[in-house]
């Protein structure tokens, strides 16, 4: 059996996650701040387990990465899922605000890496996916978390690079607009709320969960076996143009 841990499990695309590796056969660690809801998640769901992560906290990452390895074994499959997005521009949110954005998306994924990968590369195998966002390849907004999910891209690279001599893989997953919890509350307010952004969608519709799971799970299994330091990009096709400036200019002969 293998060992997955996914951080941000207490999120809908974690829970996702989740459940898609539970389904392969994987016993999931559920790590998050979040400790009430992956306590809930895993309580439903055998072959998990919750603990409380803080992934600002250096003490915090070390503690719950030994206690895992040290009962589990090095993990086989580590899923980077959790982030904070405060949103809004660099003009208009303090130092506090964009900082913390950076804290936990950036600095906390290079702190689990730090962590978890030691063991993993002793181990002698293992598959990593960071969460990274359509955000870090362009502008979509959310300056900070977007800089950091650029980040997170080009971290993933540098660990793919350093850890596959040693049989562990790292790569990403980019997700465009995907409903979670607060666009849920969103769409339940207005059932048209995210009309104006599915009609940047070549596929034409904003993603769920499962959208990303499905590719997240893809690349931690032996069927990526030759598949690392690269970026899935999960996005209804929002980076690969955009038919509406198509259109602008005059539109394609064969569309
Ligand atoms: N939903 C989208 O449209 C979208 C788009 C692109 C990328 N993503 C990425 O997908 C992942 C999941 O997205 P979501 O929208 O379901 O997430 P979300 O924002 O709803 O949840 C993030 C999770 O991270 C956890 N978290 C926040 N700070 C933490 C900390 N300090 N320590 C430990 N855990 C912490 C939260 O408790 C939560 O469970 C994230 O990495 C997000 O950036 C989401």
């Amino acid at each position: 059996m293998k060992n997955a841990i996914v951080t941000g499990a207490a999120s809908d695309i974690g829970q996702a996650i989740v459940r898609t590796l539970v389904a392969e056969g994987a016993y999931v660690v559920l790590a998050d701040n979040d400790l009430e809801t992956v306590e809930a998640v895993a309580r439903d769901m055998p072959g998990t387990e919750a603990v409380h992560l803080d992934l600002r906290s250096a003490d915090s990452v070390r503690r719950v990465a030994a206690d895992i390895v040290e009962r589990l074994g090095a993990p086989d499959q580590l899923v980077n899922g959790a982030a904070l997005c405060n949103g809004g521009s660099l003009q208009s949110v303090d130092e506090d605000t964009w900082a913390q954005d950076l804290d936990v998306v950036l600095a906390g994924t290079i702190r689990v890496s730090q962590a978890l990968l030691p063991a993993m590369r002793e181990a002698g195998h293992g598959a990593v996916v960071n969460i990274a966002s359509v955000n870090g390849h362009g502008y979509f907004g959310a300056d900070a978390y977007s800089a950091a999910k650029a980040g997170v891209l080009n971290l993933t690279k540098t660990l793919a690079a350093q850890y596959g001599p040693y049989g562990v893989r790292v790569n990403s997953v980019s997700p465009g607009t995907v409903v979670n919890a607060k666009r849920r509350r969103q769409l339940a307010a207005d059932p048209h709320a995210l009309d104006r952004a599915t009609e940047w969608y070549p596929l034409g519709r904003v993603g769920v969960p499962q959208d990303v799971a499905d590719a997240v799970v893809f690349l931690l299994s032996d069927k990526a076996s030759w598949i690392t330091g690269t970026d899935l990009r999960v996005d209804g096709g929002l980076m690969a143009g955009m038919p509406g400036l198509a259109e602008a200019l005059g539109g394609s002969p064969d569309a």
